[in-house]
């Protein structure tokens, strides 16, 4: 055996040469004497306990909603080929030709670790048959991670966790509605003020003729030339994403071009119309944001986009995204099958929980009621067995039974902030009785152990 790596203890920095002390030979990959350091991978994070409680209240709050409204939960695989994102979120999108994790595996696949969930999922329905399923239209709820080559920043992760909804079978505007209606509840019970951002990019037909206007408005060399230089590589390759462009040129640029919402279809602007009566009808408030087109290629028609109150949707903002995708699901492979969803960014949600309330935000550790502190090594044995019958009887009990001395039990007791603390010690045990103490008073008295459940029971009260 060799020398052990050294762990880093601090923030992982930059991975410069992690890869210098491997050399490839004979086709196998073989660690060079010197040691590294080895750290977590930029963009990639550790959720501790005290974080990830966060998270799982933001998911508990989310699915409990989704649930209410028909969705059950589904998985997926976290590896896919890479076909399946080249084919439904698009070659040219920023997340397949920048992010994607993408390689070629041993058995010579080219393979991805998932950047979004809504691929997986159509994939799944497809292939598993869901449109017989009796209950129509099919609605699948998935939590789960992705991965994203980003740059790393707050609230923008190279592994980070989504809540993905995603209804299948359902044409019908109430639908956009309802799902918007959802993303609207869970973040208004998480007591987070967000504003929901509103477009319709019509249908595949509309998109391409707008797509074509659009071009031909640039070619005007008074407004060509405020656009940065990444728009114009943009305007080539995926036109319509430079109408959400964040560069301060490219947005003076579009202030006269024409809007999506003046060039879609009769029918796509009466769903339009629909979708935004029914929010009405809802009480839900929206904003018209005509420049809002998502970077993934499968929408038409509605699309959304949740954003903190007060910030203009900037993409490490949004909270939550979706829109229609009525095409899709044919283009796999699949029956036509209009279909829509949206996915929430959970960690961005968390960072938004913590920035309202830092220390006490609702997802509070389970905080038990009752510390059970023995003392000794018969005591220790009966506690065990009978801390197990307390918790199978569903009271909430902390306990250290790898400590034996009772003032730091007693200590941690208190920090926990329970209400009594059970303790066995050897005298105890020989008269098969247990001392109960208040912790708020400090007095403490004895009780034959066969009494200890009405005791308990009349304390907690
Ligand atoms: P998306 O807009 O790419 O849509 O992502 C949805 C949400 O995931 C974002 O609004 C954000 O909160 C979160 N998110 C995205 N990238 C990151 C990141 N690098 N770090 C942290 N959070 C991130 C989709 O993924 C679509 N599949 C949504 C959808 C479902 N459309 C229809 N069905």
């Amino acid at each position: 055996m060799g020398r052990k790596p050294k762990i880093n203890q601090n923030q992982p920095k930059k991975n410069t040469n992690n890869s210098e002390s491997f050399k490839k030979a004979d086709n196998k990959i073989v660690a060079q004497k010197q040691p590294k350091e080895i750290t977590r991978l930029r963009g990639m994070r550790d959720i501790l306990p005290d974080e990830y409680r966060y998270g799982d209240y933001v998911v508990s709050v989310a699915e409990r909603i989704c649930r209410a409204y028909g969705f059950a939960k589904t998985e997926i695989p976290a590896l896919e080929q890479v076909s399946l994102y080249e084919r439904s979120t698009g070659k040219q999108t920023d997340v397949v030709s920048k992010e994607m994790y993408a390689f070629v595996d041993k058995d010579n696949e080219r393979v991805a670790l998932r950047p979004e969930a809504t691929p997986g999922l159509v994939r799944s329905y497809i292939e598993h048959g869901l449109f017989n399923l009796p209950a129509q239209p099919v609605r699948l709820l998935w939590t789960g991670s992705l991965f994203r080559r980003e740059k790393p920043q707050a609230g923008r992760y190279r592994q980070f966790s989504q809540v993905d909804v995603e209804m299948f079978g359902e044409a019908s505007p109430v639908a956009d509605a309802q799902l918007i209606t959802m993303g609207y509840l869970i973040l208004k019970e998480l007591g987070i003020a967000a504003a929901v951002q509103i477009n319709s990019i019509g249908d595949a037909a509309d998109r391409d003729e707008y797509a074509k206007k659009l071009v031909e408005y640039f070619k005007d060399r008074k407004v060509r030339v405020l656009l940065s230089v990444d728009d114009k590589k943009r305007l080539l390759k995926n036109p319509l994403r430079v109408l959400d462009s964040k560069d301060e040129g490219t947005q003076k640029a579009l202030a006269g071009a024409p809007q999506m919402i003046d060039h879609i279809s009769d029918e796509a602007r009466q769903h339009f119309v629909k979708v935004l009566e029914y929010l009405d009808e809802f009480d839900i408030p929206y904003t018209l944001n005509p420049f809002l087109v998502r970077g993934l290629d499968y929408y038409n028609r509605t699309v959304f986009e949740f954003c903190p109150e007060g910030e203009d949707g900037s993409s490490q903002g949004t909270l939550i995204g979706g829109g229609r995708y009525d095409g899709l699901v044919e283009f796999m492979g699949g029956r036509p099958t209009p279909a829509l969803g949206w996915a929430l960014g959970v960690d961005r949600v968390v960072l938004k929980l913590k920035e309202k309330a830092p220390q006490s935000a609702g997802p509070a550790m389970d905080a038990p009621d009752i510390f059970l502190a023995q003392l000794g090594d018969a005591a220790k044995r009966k506690a065990m067995v009978f801390f197990e019958e307390l918790r199978v009887k569903g009271y909430r009990v902390a306990q250290n039974f790898v400590k034996d001395n009772l003032k730091t039990q007693l200590e941690q007791a208190n920090k926990l902030g329970v209400k009594l603390t059970l303790i066995l010690g050897q005298k105890e045990i020989m008269d098969n009785t247990i001392l109960i103490r208040d912790m708020e008073s400090g007095m403490q008295e004895v009780f034959d152990f066969a009494k200890v459940y009405e005791e308990i029971d009349k304390r907690l009260k």
